[in-house]
């Protein structure tokens, strides 16, 4: 009986087949590979454990993908572009080679997304866009120059000079502020986004210019009355100037406006639940949008009162060196990175050998974040994480919670997170073992930003700040936002300490960082802090016995080096060089009345 066996053996193997790809289809993706690494590991492996192993997975995923010849990188752009290469890409790849940069095409995502909307507005209206912004950089026949002498502009006028004998002819339009210029409503960018998918083809090599225009910006008179002025808003309560950027069925669409600050914020939330997974954050990008945790409308200074806010709603080319999700600023690398300022690097004491440094987590800043005051403070992240790591608050919080009394500004830790004995035992004492965490100034914004304030008092004490070559001598270091992206996040990069970050802010860089691979990522609530600590740390007697349970050092010291070897790989200066030079490129381009069939197609149509 044969026959009839055969199809029902192939009817049970589809079968089969079936529900696997549909199990692996309905679970989640972070399941699905701790399904596939395998449910072998044991109860007793802690969550962290497969967010490493996916992000190796993921980072040797990325660099498989780079390129070794300038063919290959054209075809790996048209790949992922859906355009040919911009003119110019042929000396933009000898300009990266030549300064040994790994070349995998994700790392220049962050360009890619903040111009594609720009593909949807006139080239000519661009231009005179930038023309119009006060703080302006301009480049003539691969000169650039400026009228400002704003240190920032000084800085990035030097970035750009690394690269200008390589760019065509354009302005550059610069944010002099610490907070980002531009809220674009999500229908706009909508609107703009598929009119530039209109314009996203691959176009025939014959038709193919390969030299940008020259003649466009050559109109000293040029008439701007056709454009109406840019509108600035200075609307303090920037929550209701950033949701519009998100969709109109989000939750930071749909969810209440907090307008009470003056009391203890909700910490735990369920909104944290789309970008973690057992307590952790298990996708980073994710982590840093807003749109989805609504909640952090109350937890974030940038939202409650930045320090200064001058915004609009329309697309103009602005330049800057940070920006939250739904911003629509064009970045650039901070012109602290460029500058290597030694406040923000500590340059020698960043190379500690691992062994000699103390077990523990230091941290030191001014109490920034917008300005704070009396009935707002709570809502601000440094206060929130300096107050959870204070052992005299702590010690109040575990007293009152006898009483059901919240804590001013943070949530003792929740059940889900495996602490260790010692840190069970006794809370303040084990942080006060494991931590050196403090704000160096309560910048209080009732009384020009004075360094202690009455209404935090009770509280915080200012404590004398440390040289960051100090705090190098420390395993790891939480980096919490200030008034916009922190400073020194590629310094601790560079350094054989582990950075453990929480931010709401995008930078140039962050294509080529892999979570859990390079740094520790932090949810902004900081709520899994206490289990990050209790992984790495353990009791916090640095392994010795009799103290609870050893943390996981060499994991640790394995990410304190990949981040420190990857850094010195990929966030080089010259690697920011090679990130403008290609930004500058396509930024030449989608002002270029020309764009739609402008580009590089040399591996087309010479024999290689
Ligand atoms: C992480 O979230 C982003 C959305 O920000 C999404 O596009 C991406 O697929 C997610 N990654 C994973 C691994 O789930």
């Amino acid at each position: 009986m044969r026959l009839p066996g055969r199809p029902s053996t192939f009817r049970r193997y589809i079968v089969a087949a079936f529900l696997l790809t549909l199990t692996f289809y309905l679970l989640p993706k972070s399941d699905t590979i701790a399904f596939l690494v395998g449910r072998k590991q044991g109860a007793n492996k802690h969550p962290i454990d497969p967010l490493i192993r996916t992000a190796e997975n993921e980072f040797a995923a990325k660099l498989s993908k780079s390129t070794q010849t300038l063919a290959a990188a054209a075809a790996a752009y048209r790949k992922r572009r859906g355009r040919h290469p911009p003119p110019g890409f042929d000396k933009w790849y000898e300009f990266a080679t030549e300064r040994d940069a790994i070349i995998v095409e994700d790392f220049w995502d962050q360009i890619y997304h903040d111009l594609e909307p720009f593909w949807g507005v006139p080239p000519a209206r661009i231009r005179k866009d930038a023309l119009k912004f006060d703080m302006r950089v301009q480049i003539r026949n691969g000169k650039v120059s400026t009228g400002s002498d704003w240190w920032w502009t000084q800085i990035w006028l030097k970035m750009i000079q690394t690269v200008e004998h390589l760019l065509p002819d354009m302005d550059l339009a610069l944010n002099p502020m610490d907070e980002p210029r531009m809220m674009v409503p999500w229908e706009d960018i909508d609107e703009y986004i598929k009119k530039a998918a209109n314009t996203k083809r691959i176009v025939n090599v014959e038709s193919v210019v390969s030299s940008f225009s020259t003649q466009m910006l050559e109109a000293p008179q040029e008439d701007h009355s056709d454009v109406p002025p840019v509108q600035w808003e200075h609307d303090k309560h920037y929550w209701l100037i950033a949701r519009r950027g998100c969709p109109p069925d989000s939750p930071a669409r749909q969810a209440e406006v907090i307008t009470d600050f003056d009391k203890p914020p909700s910490i735990a939330s369920p909104f944290s639940l789309t970008h973690m997974k057992d307590g952790y954050v298990a996708n980073y990008t994710l982590s840093t949008d807003f749109c989805h945790q609504p909640d952090l409308q109350g937890l974030e200074g940038i939202f409650v009162e930045p320090i200064s806010v001058s915004t609009t709603a329309s697309l103009i080319p602005v330049f800057g060196g940070s920006k939250l999700s739904r911003n629509n600023d064009i970045l650039l690398p901070a012109p602290i990175y460029w500058s290597e300022e030694e406040r923000f690097f500590g340059t020698e004491a960043a190379a500690t050998p691992w062994a000699s440094k103390h077990t523990s987590a230091i941290w030191r800043g001014v109490a920034t974040g917008g300005r704070n005051r009396e009935n707002n403070w709570r809502a601000f992240q440094r206060h929130r994480f300096a107050a959870m790591n204070s052992p005299r608050l702590l010690a109040q919080a575990v007293a009152a919670a006898q009483t059901e009394q919240p804590p001013p500004n943070f949530a003792l830790p929740d059940k889900q997170y495996p602490l260790p004995a010692a840190a069970r035992a006794d809370l303040p004492g084990w942080i006060a073992k494991t931590t050196d965490i403090a704000l160096t100034e309560l910048a209080c914004g009732n009384t020009g930003f004075s360094p202690s304030c009455d209404y935090t008092a009770p509280y915080f004490t200012p404590v004398k700040g440390v040289p960051m070559a100090t705090q190098f001598t420390h395993k790891y270091l939480p980096d919490i936002d200030g008034n916009s992206f922190s400073g020194r996040y590629l310094g601790f990069l560079r350094s054989t300490s582990v950075p453990i970050k929480a931010t709401l802010f995008r930078e140039w860089h962050d294509a080529r960082l892999v979570a859990w691979k390079h740094f520790v990522p932090m949810d902004g609530r900081f709520g899994d802090w206490w289990g990050i600590l209790g992984y790495f740390l353990g009791g916090g007697g640095g392994g010795e016995k009799g103290r609870g349970e050893e943390g996981r050092d060499s994991v640790g010291e394995g990410i304190a080096e990949a981040g420190r070897e990857w850094a010195a790989k990929v966030l080089r200066k010259e690697d920011m060089s090679v990130y403008v030079l290609r930004l500058l490129l396509e930024y030449g381009r989608v002002i270029d009345d020309k764009r739609e069939v402008l580009g590089w197609v040399g591996d087309l149509r010479d024999e290689f």
